[in-house]
């Protein structure tokens, strides 16, 4: 059993709990009865009500989870993307106006996709659908970085900027060698150093064609520098670190760490967020993390979660401020645990995170 969200429910979902409420343009109280298949009329009479959302049943009803960014979007960025980088390392062409336009392009549709669903939180299994590592590394950077820009209040403009910064804050990658981007062991300190000017070397070309102005170029450069002035290529600090730079780093740091890369197993999302709440104030700046922490959906609904107490359970609803703790439905019985709110269920934990996508579930474009 799932909790779906109202307006993601279909017709011939199976209620998995009686539902009761009141219909005013009946006038009367209704009651949907658990094993009953949902019909569009039942669905328009939910909407009415203004209900939340219903029990349905997963093993006979298809779950839909919304998707943040619909599939011609994200075909469009990789392609876009690539077409760029392709030129950035063509050292006949290198990247052309038209290249940063279509960027530009993709950047906008993202912000769109994002700012019509503000409520939605990312969905990080969504956005992790694919295996080529450095352009769909992008295009997640891009995606979250706008999500936290939009919490934060950015104005289109820097909306924006910010996207494009995302889209092309590591395209200099893909003028160092392939063997040391996936080297499976550790990096020699020559190799580590040819890695650490990736910022610089995209940012500097951009530049000198004068396709970027100096916020994103800033914001590119600065992506893997820390507050405390730890990080790389110039070891800037504080606030002289540019803010789209310390919106992308978190972006950038939290999909790193979660993705399958060949020198190491990704981290399950928990430890990702714990390591990104623990950098808080040093590595990262602490606004920063709290719009990414009210944006992101580690536990999207509709996994299938492995609890402290050895019980397995499906999500059934996220806090924007408690990624960490959403409210599960146990596997076998009827039990739900909030795990934000239950004052009884403080000492459990999710500990892993079972299945995402074996669900029979599919994306709605938006
Ligand atoms: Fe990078």
């Amino acid at each position: 059993m799932v909790f779906v969200r109202t307006e993601e429910l279909l017709s011939g979902m199976c209620l998995a709990r009686d539902i009761h409420f009141y219909d005013m343009s009946l006038g009367s109280a209704v009651i949907m009865k658990k094993g009953q298949k949902l019909t569009d009329v039942n669905i328009t009479q939910l909407l009415g009500a203004k209900l939340d959302g219903a029990y349905v049943d997963t093993a006979t009803s298809e779950v839909r989870i919304v998707s943040s960014i619909n599939q011609e979007i994200r075909r469009e960025a990789i392609s876009n993307i690539h077409s760029l980088a392709d030129n950035f390392i063509d050292s006949s062409k290198g990247v052309q106006k038209s290249d940063i336009e279509a960027i530009g392009t993709t950047a906008q549709d993202l912000i769109d996709s994002l700012s019509s669903k503000k409520d939605i939180l990312i969905n990080i299994a969504d956005i992790k659908m694919y295996d080529d590592y450095t352009y769909h590394h992008s295009l997640s950077v891009a995606i979250m970085s706008i999500a936290i820009g939009i919490e934060l209040g950015l104005t289109n403009q820097m909306l924006k900027e910010l996207g494009l910064a995302g889209l092309l804050h590591d395209i200099g990658k893909v003028a160092i060698p392939i063997e040391i981007i996936n080297k499976p062991g550790k990096l020699t300190p020559e190799e580590f150093d040819i890695v650490k000017m990736h910022p610089v070397h995209a940012a500097n070309h951009l530049r000198e064609r004068n396709l970027v102005n100096e916020n994103i170029y800033a914001g590119i450069v600065g992506h893997h520098e820390k507050l405390d002035g730890s990080g790389y290529p110039l070891k800037i600090s504080g606030k002289e670190i540019h803010p789209y730079a310390r919106i992308l780093m978190v972006a950038d740091v939290y999909d790193a760490l979660t993705s399958n890369r060949p020198y190491r197993t990704p981290s399950p999302p928990n430890e990702a967020i714990e390591y990104v709440m623990g950098g808080m104030g040093t590595h990262f700046d602490e606004r920063v993390v709290h719009a990414f922490l009210r944006k992101v959906a580690p536990y999207p609904v509709g996994s299938k979660v492995k609890l402290s107490n050895g019980e397995t359970a499906y999500v059934m609803k996220n806090y924007p401020d408690q990624p960490l703790r959403p409210m599960v439905a146990v596997i076998g019985n009827d039990k739900t645990y909030d795990l934000s709110w239950d004052l009884n269920c403080l000492n459990i934990v999710i500990t892993e995170l079972l299945e995402e996508k074996k669900l029979n579930r599919t994306l709605i474009n938006m």
